[in-house]
């Protein structure tokens, strides 16, 4: 059955323009855009009048970088395909890329496969994979070309955790030369963790044991030395890079660099690093373990470097590398040994608005909220113009976006599974009012109508943000 939603009355803001338009959506896409009041957008009828007067209209965001039941330190992140996507939908994103885990000794595809099961029928919004690699060999490298082939475009690569997913400098420059052959995108988790592990040891042996202290053994020099290393393998190899979770000045200052040579080096950040810092790791009575993870967070100086490179293009795309653990049961794993604690804050329902919030305060503009948080990261990892944007024929996955309403972010009335908000009590103006997914309602007016399984699996080209 074919259905038309109109919404009408709204500011449409996408990472190209601003415009007052009405939008037509007719079997799950754009139909069409008109500017309001045109002879076309009074002629159009539609079964569903949504009213967006003194809102806006703006594509629904898209999460490159989330970990939804992922196994971490004898844990699993708290978040299932479920519950992460039903509250990735209430704060206004529409499509997340997991990433799926090789195991050490097995294949990509059992990894892949094992993703695959745990995400069917669950998910309220679209969802895609990346491939983490933890065992570059001669099988995996011939993996990695069909992969690329079913649409999994995007290989994660770890120079820290040795041990459980580090590759060294030999396994990810053969990646990376397959990569550039095949057409993936590496992504590259930059920090030296053959150094940080060795001042891991030396702390605990000072009795340094608090979660202030992951800060400090995994240091800036140590994601900034990677970052530059990371970059000179793509640059041997021929290869583009996409550098995750960038914390640090002197690590965006490395990609601005390569930048600057015309290298197609590209940098995530996210919102973390761009709200939070070192003294939230500092919080007394164990209670920093809630900001545990890595790269970590760094003193807040740090903040206007990456705002600056989200300004200058050094940084594309911000995500939430969303991957939860319950302060209760699983942060509490490292009481007595920081190293202990599972790596990763909550915030994929949070990425929306926080990134408003920046608009208000004058580090983004508008547009560039949309291209950093929608456009871009559809385009990095071969969604576009299907995700991302709102134009004819793209999917109808739409968010009616009311800027002045305030609210105030806490664990009470978040919908993720985790215990505790990263950004408990922080009040931001601008909230999600309603969300289409392919054209089905699934916040409508703050109320939940999604369902699990409506989400698909969308398989990506390869990247579209080269040159
Ligand atoms: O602390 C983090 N970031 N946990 C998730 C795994 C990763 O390295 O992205
Ligand atoms: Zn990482
Ligand atoms: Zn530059
Ligand atoms: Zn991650």
């Amino acid at each position: 059955m074919s259905t038309r939603t109109l919404i009408r009355g709204g500011l449409v803001i996408t990472a190209a323009e601003e415009l007052h338009a009405d939008v037509l959506i007719e079997d799950g896409r754009i139909a069409a855009l008109a500017a309001r009041g045109t002879r076309a957008a009074e002629a159009w009828s539609a079964d569903r009048v949504i009213d967006a007067s003194d809102k806006y209209v703006i594509p629904g965001g898209v999460d490159a970088h989330t970990h939804m039941e992922l196994p971490f330190g004898g844990t699993f992140a708290s978040d299932s395909f479920e519950t992460g996507t039903r509250a990735a939908a209430w704060g206004g994103t529409t499509t997340i890329v997991d990433f799926a885990v090789q195991t050490v000794g097995r294949s990509l595809r059992e990894g892949l496969d094992a993703w695959y099961a745990k995400a069917d029928g669950k998910c309220a919004v679209d969802y895609a994979f990346h491939m983490i690699l933890s065992d570059v060999n001669e099988r995996t490298l011939k993996e990695m070309d069909l992969l690329v082939e079913e649409g999994i475009t995007s290989f994660k690569l770890f120079m820290a955790y040795p041990g459980v997913f580090y590759s060294d400098d030999g396994q990810i420059l053969r990646a990376m030369q397959r990569s550039a052959a095949n057409g993936g995108l590496i992504m590259m988790h930059a920090e030296n963790g053959i150094a940080i592990d060795v001042l891991v040891e030396q702390a605990l042996q000072r009795g340094e044991t608090d979660p202030r202290y992951h800060g400090e053994v995994r240091k800036v020099l140590l994601e900034a030395e990677a970052t530059h290393r990371a970059i000179q393998l793509a640059r041997v190899a021929g290869a583009p890079l996409y550098v995750v979770h960038v914390s640090a000045e002197e690590a965006v200052a490395e990609l601005a660099a390569a930048r600057d040579k015309g290298l197609d080096v590209f940098g995530e950040t996210c919102p973390q690093y761009l709200f939070l810092s070192t003294d939230n790791l500092a919080e007394p009575d164990f209670e920093g373990a809630k900001y545990v993870c890595s790269t970590p967070l760094r003193p807040r100086e740090h903040q206007a470097a990456l705002w600056r490179g989200l300004r200058t293009n050094d940084l594309q795309v911000v995500s939430t590398d969303h991957c939860p653990f319950c302060f209760t049961g699983q942060k509490e794993l490292g009481r007595g040994d920081f190293s202990k604690i599972p790596n990763g804050l909550p915030g994929v329902e949070n990425r929306m608005d926080l990134l408003h919030q920046a608009v208000l305060d004058g580090h983004i503009t508008r547009r560039r909220w949309i291209e950093i948080a929608c456009a871009t990261p559809a385009r990095m990892f071969g969604l576009y113009p299907k995700k991302g944007t709102i134009a004819p024929g793209a999917d109808a996955d739409v968010v009616v976006y009311d800027p002045a309403a305030t609210q105030v972010i806490s664990a009470e009335t978040h919908h993720m599974n985790v215990d505790y908000s990263a950004y408990e009590g922080k009040q931001v103006t601008g909230r999600v009012e309603t969300v289409l997914s392919r054209g089905e309602l699934v916040i409508d007016q703050r109320e939940f109508t999604g369902r699990a399984g409506h989400g698909r699996y969308t398989p990506r080209a390869t990247c579209q943000y080269l040159g």
